[in-house]
């Protein structure tokens, strides 16, 4: 039910809600916005003339005109998932239209590129030769599209939508910058609970230019509490997943619009020097883990999931983090931007079921 109007309304709430003002930057494009069939002169793909009267350039122009970029969808297979024309063997005619169009990222969070109806000819029966899933035909069909890419005029975020198959974390950074680690998130916190336990198993690949992408957020979907919305902000954030919001900007609550705007957590997802996430420790790792330590420029952070459905206390002794040490550290707190003392040997914490704490710890 996509439309040029949705996208810009969207696109506007980015300004209102201080979204553009903390570093939100594409408006993406999920799928529907085409026609059922392709320009028979061109091959293009169309934009419904009835959603996007002004086609996509249109839209484009208007989301640019407010300082933010646009992003769009297709799929590496024959259609896209609702059944539109799929970029598979169009590769150089579609990444060349999106280019003309203005169309600055390819990453459509739910997928720029999906992965639904692929001929039979391009599944993976075996495990490829020498185990390598680079050369996987899952693989090769978005080298493809991100070969087509890199041919164009201008830079492009290729986001591969390939649902956590083809071990697509071992050759993703090859060929774009985040590949999604598992089918589409739902608005639960069974979800967040397995897509944590799956990409907590995968952090070593995450890098600059290199993300595991835990899909879009679901918050101010479905019926998280405050507490999860929380959890799920804050571990996207610390396991460097792109930041993607997934719902109507125009429904969010004033708390909700507080989480996915806090400018601390945000700058240890986004931080310039440290591209690699935090990761889990301590002597008994827990499945999904709980206690999760990294590096940003300003120091050391440690991140604490209360994924028991009660409330519950944690103790971080400091000697556990990587690169804490023994002694003295003052605990300063990244929800609320304040110092909460300072602590000698441990710091405990009491947490709401599901929800989350996120520190810095400066030594004293
Ligand atoms: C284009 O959009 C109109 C209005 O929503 C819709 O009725 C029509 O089915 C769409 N075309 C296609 C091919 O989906
Ligand atoms: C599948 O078949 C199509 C059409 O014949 C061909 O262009 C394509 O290269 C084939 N894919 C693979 C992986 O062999
Ligand atoms: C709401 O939460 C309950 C469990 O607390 C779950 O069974 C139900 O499916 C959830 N509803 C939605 C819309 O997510
Ligand atoms: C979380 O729940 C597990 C299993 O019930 C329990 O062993 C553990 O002590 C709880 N953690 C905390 C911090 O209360």
């Amino acid at each position: 039910d996509i439309d040029a109007d949705k996208v810009l309304a969207a696109a506007q709430s980015f300004v209102d809600l201080g979204l553009k003002d903390v570093g939100y930057e594409y408006v993406n494009i999920d799928d529907c916005w085409l026609e059922s069939a392709r320009d028979p002169t061109t091959q293009r793909q169309v934009p419904n003339a009835t959603t996007f009267p002004d086609g996509i350039k249109g839209v484009a122009d208007q989301v640019h005109s407010l300082g933010l970029k646009l992003g769009i969808y297709s799929d590496a297979g024959s259609t896209t998932c609702a059944g539109f024309p799929g970029s598979l063997g169009f590769e150089d005619i579609d990444a060349a239209a999106w280019a003309e169009w203005g169309v600055d990222c390819d990453c459509l969070s739910i997928c720029m590129t999906d992965n639904c109806a692929i001929p039979a000819n391009w599944t993976d029966t075996a495990t490829p030769q020498d185990d390598d899933w680079y050369n996987s035909n899952s693989a090769v069909r978005y080298r493809q599209m991100g070969a087509a890419l890199a041919n164009g005029p201008v830079p492009v975020q290729f986001e591969l939508c390939i649902w956590g198959t083809a071990h697509v974390w071992e050759w993703g950074a090859r060929v774009g910058h985040s590949w999604r680690m598992s089918g589409d998130a739902s608005p639960d916190w069974n979800y967040l609970m397995s897509i944590m336990t799956v990409n907590s198993q995968h952090l070593d690949t995450v890098d600059f230019f290199a993300h595991n992408d835990m899909d879009m957020m679901e918050i101010g979907n479905g019926n998280l509490t405050l507490q999860e919305e929380r959890t799920h902000f804050a571990v996207w954030a610390f396991m460097k997943s792109p930041i993607l919001i997934g719902t109507d900007l125009s429904q969010l609550s004033k708390d909700e619009v507080a989480i996915l705007t806090n400018k601390e957590l945000l700058a240890f997802s986004q931080d310039t020097t440290v591209g690699t996430p935090a990761t889990p420790f301590g002597s008994s790792i827990t499945s999904p883990p709980q206690l999760y330590a990294g590096a940003s420029v300003k120091g050391t952070h440690v991140f604490v999931v209360n994924t028991n459905d009660t409330k519950s206390t944690f103790t971080v002794e400091f000697s556990d983090v990587p690169g804490l040490g023994t002694g003295s550290f003052v605990v300063h707190d990244m929800w609320t931007g304040e110092d909460v003392g300072t602590f000698k040997e441990s710091w405990s914490v009491t947490l709401d079921a599901h929800d989350t704490a996120a520190v810095l710890v400066i030594p004293s």
